[in-house]
């Protein structure tokens, strides 16, 4: 398959496949392109026999910088809506080889919500993690408040999102985010070693394993993520959405008004 937005190599080591995000100058931000290249690419990787983990990684800089902006900034409500932006991330959340993300820079927004959606988390010490939507006059709307929620625990999450504050990878791996924290150097090829260390296991017991933790983690989360979707959609229609988008491309701070 041809991609543009992501490069794809199957053969990073035996068995482990690497889908490495690839808008280094919009510091990876997740446009409908990119995203609908990652679906395709996970949906290949699920049915390749040669495949049984995958990697997925953004470069030193940013993991990702979140949701298109750009791409997002004029649209109402129903447009949102119809677009359906997020429906893609369904397709990807239904992989069934396991996923890590391996992180350096900026998981901001859907970066830090694509990251979640991933099985584990390999973070160098540069990372941070983060959901400022809240400072575009918006709200995490790919996973974000159902996801990190579950991760960390309610007070925390509650705090992360209301204020769009970001946390270092150290703290994230206190609170229980991810998995570990290495020096930048290492965390593409620590994250290698753990998929190695997987896909030397049974993979239809991997599999079954995965499926099943996921479904610990999982009830609910559905409701959950529809909820969250429609709100996020819900506030194309208001003033300070399209303030705060248009003050972040503008590089002024934003004046909301609550309308
Ligand atoms: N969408 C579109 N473009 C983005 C972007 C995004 N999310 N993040 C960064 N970029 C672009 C910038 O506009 C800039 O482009 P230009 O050179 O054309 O101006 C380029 O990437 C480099 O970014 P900066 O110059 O801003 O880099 P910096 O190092 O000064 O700052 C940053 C880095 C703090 C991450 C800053 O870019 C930033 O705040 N980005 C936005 C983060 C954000 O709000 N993410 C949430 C998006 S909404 C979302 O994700 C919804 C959801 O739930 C899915």
């Amino acid at each position: 398959m041809k991609f543009e937005l992501i490069k794809v190599n199957t053969k990073i080591a035996p068995q482990v496949a690497l889908i490495e995000l690839n808008r280094p100058k919009e510091l990876n931000a997740l446009n409908q392109q990119l995203m609908g290249e990652m679906r395709d690419a996970l949906a290949e990787m699920d049915q390749d026999d040669k495949v049984r983990v995958i990697v997925i990684t953004g470069n030193e800089k940013a993991f990702a910088a979140g949701a298109d902006i750009k791409q997002m900034a004029e649209r109402s409500a129903i447009e949102m809506d119809r677009i359906d932006q997020f429906s893609t991330w369904d397709q990807i959340n239904k992989t069934k080889k396991p996923i890590i993300a391996a992180v350096s820079g900026f998981a901001l927004g859907g970066g830090c919500e694509l990251s979640m959606l991933c099985d584990m988390i390999v973070a160098s010490e540069t990372a941070k993690f983060g959901q400022p939507e809240i400072k575009l006059g918006v709200m995490p709307g790919a996973g974000g408040t159902q996801r990190m929620t579950r991760a960390i625990g309610k007070a925390r999450a509650m705090e992360l999102i209301l204020t769009g504050d970001m946390i270092s990878a150290d703290e994230a791996l206190k609170m229980g985010l991810i998995n570990k924290v290495v020096p930048v150097e290492l965390y593409l090829q620590e994250a290698i070693n753990l998929a190695s260390k997987i896909a030397a296991m049974p993979p239809i017991a991997v599999k079954m394993a995965k499926e099943a933790v996921k479904k610990a983690h999982n009830s609910l989360l559905d409701d959950g993520l529809m909820f969250e979707r429609k709100n996020f959609y819900l506030l194309f229609n208001s003033e300070d959405q399209k303030e705060g988008m248009k003050a972040f491309m503008e590089k002024r701070p934003a004046e909301f008004k609550g309308k």
